[in-house]
């Protein structure tokens, strides 16, 4: 079976990757746990809660189903005290396990939760649509939206395991699932050629969910974040290359209240933004700007700014992140498909790409 070790140390794990295998965490868990908390949200529950509940039966896990109501709007203190409550009523302790169901909202969600409940205790991520298979599950990362800015309160918290059963993907909205393939493009121009290429290569049976491909697309792009993660766990340097397009990217979403457009499409427009970005300074050959954009839009995604954003709003929007690096915007730039590099940006240098 295709696996994904993570090497940290103590806090080292496995992401296994399988089609049809989520009815067989139970067997998995076997060893790591006798009490789990299932967390996840009415809509996954029903379309994965009977396999996985039965799997856990059989493998004579006991376990309490906790539901957070389906949305990022619930990605929030108040949801995960709940949640804490529930386990508390529950009598989960140190030995439970937290499995996280669902995607990047229940997986940030159960990870912050895990991460608190008496001090931390250990948890599974079962990520179940693409952008939580290939990004949000790996890496430890753990969080709650604040009123005053996404995912400021949150935690370093590795998972104890990742268990991905790529057939969940059928289920998911398509443009969900386009959105995912944004972050797999992402890895290939940050880390590798090769994987750019796949993606270009394969796109037909990847979008049909085809299985050695969907496979490979998963490990591979899996495989990348865990080398960047392993290199620096707690974002001090490397890690932040997984930032490429979500300078531009998060201004998107900001100017456009969250509500337009999914997380991967607004990174898809800031990656061909920062790419354009990249070539306008001389890092980055024509070709290769032209090669990210056509792989861009073989998926289906968006190349170009919404119409009626203005320089200036996007600037703005980007105070922000700037704020957050104490200063000086810094950008990760391709220098070829499969290498970036960090650079800081002045503001007359982004007015040369952007629209008046
Ligand atoms: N921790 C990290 O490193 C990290 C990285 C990237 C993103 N994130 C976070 O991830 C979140 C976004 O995750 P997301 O894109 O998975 O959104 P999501 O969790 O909201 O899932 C999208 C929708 O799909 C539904 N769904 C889930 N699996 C399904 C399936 N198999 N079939 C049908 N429907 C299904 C969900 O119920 C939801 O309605 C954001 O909160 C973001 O901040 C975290
Ligand atoms: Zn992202």
């Amino acid at each position: 079976m295709p696996e994904v070790e993570v090497r940290l140390g103590a806090r080292s794990y496995r992401i296994h990757v399988g089609e049809g295998t989520l009815g067989k965490l139970g067997q998995a868990l076997q060893g790591l746990a006798q009490q789990v908390v299932l967390l996840s949200n009415p809509t996954v529950l029903a379309l994965y809660g009977q396999e996985v509940l039965r799997s856990l039966q059989e493998a004579g896990l006991s376990c309490q189903v906790v539901l957070v109501p389906d949305g990022e709007q619930y990605k929030t203190l108040l949801w995960a005290e709940f949640v804490h409550g529930q386990m508390l009523q529950g009598r989960a302790d140190r030995a439970t396990v937290l499995i996280a169901l669902g995607g990047g909202v229940v997986g940030d969600l159960g990870g912050f939760v895990a991460s608190t409940y008496m001090r931390g205790i250990r948890y599974v991520q079962v990520p179940t649509t693409l952008l939580a298979q290939v990004d949000s599950s790996v890496g430890g990362k753990t969080g709650v939206n604040h009123p005053l800015g996404k995912n400021m309160i949150g935690t370093f918290w590795q998972p104890a395991l990742v268990w991905i059963d790529p057939l969940t993907l059928r289920s998911l909205p398509r443009r969900q699932l386009l959105a995912g393939l944004a972050e797999c493009i992402k890895y290939g121009v940050i880390r590798d050629r090769e994987f750019f290429d796949y993606l270009r290569e394969h796109r037909d049976e990847v979008l049909a969910l085809k299985g050695p491909a969907l496979e490979h697309v998963i490990m591979r792009s899996c495989q990348l974040k865990a080398q960047v993660v392993e290199a620096d766990e707690r974002e001090a340097g490397l890690r932040a290359i997984l930032n490429f397009g979500h300078t531009i990217g998060h201004a998107i979403e900001t100017l456009t209240g969250y509500v337009e457009y999914l997380h991967g499409e607004a990174v898809a427009m800031g990656m061909c933004k920062e790419a354009e970005l990249a070539a306008s300074l001389g890092l980055l050959q024509r070709q290769e700007l032209k090669a990210l954009k056509d792989l861009v839009a073989a998926y289906g995604l968006q190349t170009e700014l919404p119409r009626g954003l203005r320089a200036q709003q996007l600037l703005g929007a980007m105070e922000v992140d700037k704020k957050a690096l104490g200063g000086q915007l810094r950008m990760v730039l391709p220098q070829e498909i499969g290498s970036v590099q960090l650079r800081p940006v002045k503001p007359q240098e982004l007015l040369q790409v952007l629209p008046p």
